[in-house]
């Protein structure tokens, strides 16, 4: 019997931790960020922004980081490494893309192999010159400079798109004109607000015009919901009890999945919201108990694209046939989500098919098992520990440790559930 109970927290949230280094890094002078996340990916644009010139105490959980912001960066001396990260790798690109230099950006093996040409396409239309290989992926050379307003339409709903662009406009001072198939998480879009610059949302478009200023801040860092998603789907998957998870980012452009548990049948109340930089936080509350099968149309994946994972992990335990449809942004992610997901599905016993662009699981209750191989996915790794935590053993991922990439300490964060301990 696993009980859960008690009040959680997640670490900070990934998508507000990159925005905010990048934004104190151009603030002249000194910003702290509170609550950021000390993650492998954010570590990856601190150390990018540190080889442009910024000054960035180093990310340790629990310590406030503090950033020594120029009104001019640095061309740097080396490549710069992104590592894992796509949202480093393809928000600097926008960063440079307004800098009067030349800049080579790289990462591994998975980074390396997914599409840039999406970013630097629009890019070399305001004005930048890259030098890229022939596949669509880094290592990438590009040298910025004065840049031309851009009217563009995004390819696919992409928050790191049109993050890169906008970022890009609000530092050459040129007004960026986006038209969006989906609406996708709007971080950017707040804080640029927030610094001054008018930025108009409408269904399926965002202009930003140039005026504002970026001035040292000090900005708390929300719990990451896409973190949060995994204890809730623990929670849920428990034979009985409920948690709450307090200080989570509830942005609502986030937040895609908690229809898609609510039709579930796992309802999550959303508590004592408040929004002290622009960004709401609140707490997330959710009991154990059974699930039976959704259907996820396409038009909602764009506000869930990062809970997939766990959603398909939860559709293996749910009564019924789950259907995911227009999954084709899963295949350029960490790895190929889509099919791994299934892959990995079918490995510990779950029958999972991929059918086109759509996804579907067959829910059980026979017991779990097999070997899981996440190709260094934090997610997947992430996912099938929430299954496999009910009984240890069964379910072997073969690299835990790269759920790091976006959640330190998560094992024991799992293993706290059920004792109850934040
Ligand atoms: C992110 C945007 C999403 C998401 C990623 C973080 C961001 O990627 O999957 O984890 O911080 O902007 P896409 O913009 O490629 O969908």
């Amino acid at each position: 019997m696993v009980v859960v109970r008690g009040t959680h927290r997640v670490p900070g949230d990934k998508s507000i931790t990159h925005r905010a280094l990048m934004l104190a890094t151009l603030a002249p002078g000194r910003s702290t960020i509170r609550g950021a996340l000390p993650s492998l990916d954010a570590r990856s644009t601190a150390g990018v922004l540190r080889a442009l010139g910024a000054g960035i105490s180093a990310l340790r959980s629990g310590k406030v980081v503090q950033v020594m912001g120029r009104q001019e960066l640095v061309a740097p001396r080396s490549t710069l490494q992104c590592g894992n990260s796509g949202t480093t790798a393809r928000l600097m690109l926008g960063l440079l893309a307004a800098q009067p230099f030349q800049a080579r950006l790289t990462g591994d093996a998975s980074l390396r192999r997914r599409p840039m040409r999406r970013v630097t396409e629009p890019l070399v239309h305001m004005g930048a010159a890259v030098q890229a290989g022939r596949h669509d992926g880094l290592p990438l050379t590009i040298r910025g400079g004065p840049l031309q307003p851009l009217d563009w339409t995004l390819p696919v709903a992409s928050a790191q798109i049109k993050s890169a662009l906008l970022l890009a406009g609000a530092v050459a001072g040129v007004p960026v004109t986006l038209h969006e198939p989906a609406a996708s998480r709007d971080h950017t879009e707040r804080l640029l607000r927030h610094f001054g610059y008018p930025v108009r949302v409408l269904p399926g478009l965002i202009a930003m015009e140039p005026g504002g200023r970026i001035t040292p801040f000090d900005m708390p860092v929300p719990g990451d919901p896409s973190s949060a998603a995994f204890l809730l789907a623990a929670a849920i998957l428990a034979d009985g009890g409920e948690i709450r998870i307090a200080g989570v980012g509830c942005n609502p452009s986030r937040l895609g999945y908690l229809a898609v548990l609510g039709r579930m049948g796992a309802p999550v109340g959303v508590e004592g919201v408040r929004e002290p930089f622009g960004e709401p936080i609140g707490e997330l509350v959710v009991r154990a108990g059974p699930l039976r099968a959704v259907t996820v149309p396409a038009a909602e994946v764009p506000g869930l694209i990062d809970e997939v994972p766990i959603l398909a992990c939860l559709a293996a335990r749910a009564h019924g046939t789950s259907r995911f449809h227009g999954l084709a942004e899963l295949r350029v992610k960490e790895s190929d989500r889509l099919a791994l997901v299934a892959e990995n599905l079918r490995a510990i016993g779950v029958t999972a098919e991929v059918q086109g662009d759509d996804l579907v699981v067959e829910g059980t209750d026979a017991l779990l098992q097999g070997r899981v191989r996440t190709a260094g996915d934090h997610r997947m790794a992430m996912a099938f520990m929430v299954l496999g935590h009910r009984s240890p053993g069964r379910i072997v991922v073969d690299d835990p440790g790269c759920a790091a990439v976006s959640y330190p300490g998560f094992p024991a964060a799992l293993a706290a559930l059920a004792a109850g301990v934040a």
